[in-house]
């Protein structure tokens, strides 16, 4: 996990003042880093039955998908408002800057469907919550999430559903 470590780069101030931006375009960019990162993002949910994975806009996406295909699921854009073409259902969430609404189209998914989360990063844990929450609306189970990096001192990890798994690969 080190080697991934080394590839995220600290911008401070981004987006906003007082915001630690976790730039993970360098990761990305690193045939074997980011091989190395779906690899471990997918550990947990081998041979659990997972049908789709579902990944949070934007850079949930990246990771959503790519892991999708590394477990032979199908993948499921959970979107920003607007983005997705009726019919949707939608939750609105807290973010550690500002207010957000995630949807997903309500055919998406069957019911009892298993569904693994995927994000980039943890933070407050609001968008990642409203993920689950919108895969149960649904009738699918969540059987856990996965995040690249969870920023530990947010205390999202809290946020996130009692017993369900939340498997991080690296934390600060
Ligand atoms: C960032 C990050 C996570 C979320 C984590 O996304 O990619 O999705 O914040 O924050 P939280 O745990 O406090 O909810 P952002 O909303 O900035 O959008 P982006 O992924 O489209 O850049
Ligand atoms: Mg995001």
């Amino acid at each position: 996990m080190q080697a991934i470590l080394d590839l995220v780069r600290d911008v401070p101030d981004f987006p906003r003042p007082g915001i630690m931006f976790k730039d993970i375009t360098p990761l990305l960019a690193d045939a074997a880093a980011f091989g190395g990162c779906i690899d471990a993002l997918c550990e947990p949910w081998r041979e659990q039955g997972v049908g789709a994975v579902c990944g949070i806009e934007s850079r949930g996406f990246i990771f959503g998908a790519a892991m999708a295909r590394a477990l032979g699921a199908g993948f499921v854009p959970l979107r920003k408002a607007g983005k997705l073409p009726p019919p949707v259902i939608g939750v609105d969430y807290g973010l550690e800057y500002g207010l957000d609404r995630l949807e997903i189209g309500t055919h998406a998914l069957a019911p009892g469907e298993k569904v693994v989360v995927v994000d980039d990063v943890l933070a407050t844990g609001g968008t990642l919550e409203a993920g689950r929450r919108l895969v149960e609306r649904l009738g699918a189970e969540v059987v856990g999430a996965s995040v690249v990096i969870e920023l530990a001192g947010l205390n999202g990890r809290a946020r996130w559903s009692g017993d369900l798994p939340l498997h991080a690969l690296i934390g600060y």
